[in-house]
C-alpha cells in the first residue's frame, strides 16, 4: 500500500489540478538504521518477472540491442530489444543474450567438421558470438569433437578444416541425454573438463554445458546477475502493435524471450488491448508488459485485460516532442502515482519510462510507486548502445540518440511510424526529435553510478528496500526557489576536462 502521506500530498495537487515531474518533488529523508551498502535493489518489471536491480533499457534503435541488454541483465536489471529490427533480426538479437551464459544450452550452435577454421571464425564474429567452443558434427549431425579457444589458439593455417584443430570424440568427454544441472556439475567435475557436449542414444548433439556456467548456478554464486532458472540472463524484447504481426514475432522468440514489451506511444488504444488478447490468448505463459499510458483509467483497464505490468509515460522523454506537437500529458511523477495506485489491486508492477535525467530521479519514481524505470538518454552514448561513435566537429565524441518518434527513425522503418499510429505508408505526426549525446564510455560504468545513487538515496530517505521506498517514503514539492537550490547553484562548476 503506497503511504498516506502521499496519498494526501497528491490528492491537494489533484484538488488544484496540479501535476508534478520530477524536478519538482523531492523524497524527505528519514532516520534508517543500514546504509547504502545494505539496501535491497529487489524488484519487478511484470507479475512474473524479477529484477536484482530496478533499471530497464528502452525499446529504442540507439538504445537497446544485444550488448546493451547483456549488460542491462548483469547489473541486476532487463534490456528490451527494440522492434524496429526484421522478426529474423530481432530473434537474433534476443537469442544472443540469452546464449550470453548459459547453464544447459539447449541448442548449441554446432560446426561442421568440413568447415574451415576460417569460416567458423567469421561466423563467430558476423554473429557477435560472445564464445569460440563448438561441438563439431559429420554430415549425418553426429558428435565428431570438439574445437575450443585453446585449439583456435595452436592453429597455423586458417584454411584447414576443423577437423585437423578440433580435439576428436575419443578424447572428449560426452554424456547421454543428461539434462540436470547437477549430473552435469558432478561428470564435468570428476573429469576435470571445461566443456560438455550432450548426445542422445543416436549421437546427435542436444546440449551443452559450460563449466563457468554450471559452476555459477550450482554455487548459486550468479551475484547480481539477473539470469533465469537455466542460469541464463533475463532478456525483454518489444513488439508492434498490430496483432498478427506481434503474435507472429514473439511465435519466434518464444524460446529465448522470458517478457514482452508491447510498445506504443498511445498504450490505451483498441488496436492495443486487440493485441494484448491475442498475445496472451496464443501465449498465456510469457507475461507481456504494456505501454505506454499515463491515465490512471487506462492502466486499470489494461490491468483488467491481463496485461502483466504496466509502462507508464506520455511525454516525458528527453527527445520526446508529443507534448508540444499535441498539447496532451501528464507530468510524469503525477502520472506514475496515478497509474500506480490505480494498479494496486490487481499486483502488477508499474514501470516509469522516460524524463529520467538526474539519478535521484530513479528515487523519485519509485517513492511515487514505480517499481523499475526505463532509460533512454541517461544510457545512450555508452559503447554498449547501436551506433557508432562521431566527431560532432567540436573535438567532442558522440552518438546519435534519437526519438523513435522523430522523422529520421519513420524514414527508416515502419516499426517506428506504427508506434506512432500510422496506417500503412502514410506519415505519421512526428512526435520526437534526432539528437547528439556524449559518449560516455562502458554502460557498466554509467548504470552503476546510477544504482549507486538509489542506493544512496534509499539509505537517506531510511527505505531499506524497493518496496519500502514505495511504500513508506513521504514527498514534498519543491518551489521554483527549491528546484534551483536542488542543484549545485550560485558557482560555476568546473569540469573534469579543464585545467584549472
Ligand atoms: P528518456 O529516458 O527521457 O530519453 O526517454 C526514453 C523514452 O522516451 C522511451 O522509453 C520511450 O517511451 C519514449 N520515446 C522514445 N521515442 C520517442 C519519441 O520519438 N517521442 C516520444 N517519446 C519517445
Amino acid at each position: 500500500m503506497i503511504h498516506s502521506q502521499k496519498e494526501a500530498f497528491f490528492e491537494k495537487m489533484d484538488q488544484e489540478f496540479i501535476g508534478l515531474t520530477y524536478a519538482d518533488v523531492q523524497v524527505e529523508p528519514a532516520r534508517g538504521e543500514f546504509d547504502a551498502r545494505e539496501v535491497d535493489l529487489t524488484s519487478r518489471f511484470s507479475r512474473n518477472i524479477e529484477l536484482k536491480s530496478p533499471i530497464v533499457s528502452a525499446a529504442m534503435d540507439k538504445v537497446t540491442t544485444s550488448d546493451m541488454a547483456i549488460a542491462m541483465a548483469k547489473l541486476g536489471g532487463i534490456g528490451v530489444i527494440h522492434a524496429s529490427l526484421s522478426a529474423e533480426d530481432q530473434r537474433n538479437e534476443v537469442r544472443r543474450v540469452k546464449k550470453h551464459l548459459n547453464g544447459l544450452i539447449s541448442d548449441p550452435v554446432c560446426v561442421h567438421q568440413d568447415d574451415s577454421i576460417e569460416q567458423v571464425l567469421n561466423m563467430r564474429d558476423d554473429r557477435g558470438y560472445g564464445f569460440s567452443s563448438f561441438p563439431v558434427i559429420d554430415n549425418a549431425g553426429k558428435l565428431v569433437g570438439l574445437i575450443a579457444q585453446n585449439d583456435f589458439d595452436f592453429v597455423e593455417d586458417n584454411s584447414d578444416s576443423i577437423s585437423t584443430a578440433m580435439k576428436p570424440a575419443e578424447e572428449i568427454v560426452s554424456a547421454i541425454n543428461v539434462t540436470s544441472i547437477q549430473d552435469a556439475y558432478a561428470i564435468m567435475r570428476k573429469n576435470k573438463v571445461q566443456k560438455l557436449p550432450i548426445v542422445n542414444s543416436d549421437n546427435e548433439v542436444i546440449g551443452f554445458y559450460v563449466w563457468k556456467d554450471v559452476e555459477r548456478i550450482i554455487t548459486q554464486n550468479s551475484g547480481l546477475y539477473n539470469v533465469d532458472a537455466y542460469g541464463s540472463l533475463l532478456v525483454a524484447a518489444a513488439v508492434r502493435t498490430d496483432p498478427s504481426e506481434a503474435v507472429e514475432r514473439v511465435d519466434a522468440m518464444q524460446k529465448y524471450v522470458d517478457v514482452i514489451v508491447l510498445d506504443s506511444a498511445r498504450g490505451d488504444s483498441k488496436h492495443i488491448f486487440k493485441t494484448l488478447g491475442a498475445i496472451k490468448s496464443s501465449f498465456p505463459e510469457i507475461d507481456v508488459v504494456v505501454g505506454n499510458v499515463s491515465a490512471a483509467d487506462s492502466a486499470k483497464d489494461l490491468a483488467a485485460a491481463g496485461a502483466d505490468g504496466i509502462k507508464v509515460g506520455q511525454g516525458p522523454g528527453s527527445i520526446c516532442s508529443t507534448r508540444q506537437e499535441t498539447g496532451i500529458g501528464i507530468p510524469q511523477v503525477t502520472a506514475v502515482y496515478r497509474c500506480a495506485r490505480a494498479v494496486e489491486n490487481h499486483n502488477i508492477p508499474v514501470c516509469a519510462d522516460g524524463g529520467i535525467v538526474d539519478k535521484g530521479d530513479v528515487t523519485k519514481a519509485i517513492s511515487a510507486g514505480a517499481e523499475s524505470v526505463m532509460m533512454g538518454s541517461l544510457l545512450a552514448g555508452t559503447k554498449e548502445a547501436p551506433g557508432k561513435i562521431i566527431e560532432d566537429g567540436k573535438g567532442n565524441r558522440v552518438k546519435i540518440y534519437r526519438g523513435m518518434g522523430s522523422l529520421k527513425a519513420f524514414q527508416d522503418n515502419d516499426a517506428s511510424r506504427e508506434r506512432y499510429g500510422a496506417v500503412s505508408d502514410h506519415m505519421p505526426l512526428p512526435e520526437g526529435v534526432e539528437s547528439v549525446v556524449p559518449y560516455k564510455g562502458s554502460v557498466l560504468d554509467v548504470a552503476s553510478m546510477i544504482l549507486k545513487g538509489l542506493r544512496k538515496g534509499m539509505e537517506y530517505s531510511g527505505c531499506v528496500s524497493i518496496q519500502e521506498l514505495r511504500e513508506k517514503s513521504t514527498l514534498i514539492r519543491n518551489t521554483p526557489a527549491g528546484i534551483i537550490e536542488a542543484k549545485p547553484h550560485d558557482v560555476r562548476v568546473i569540469t573534469l576536462s579543464e585545467q584549472i
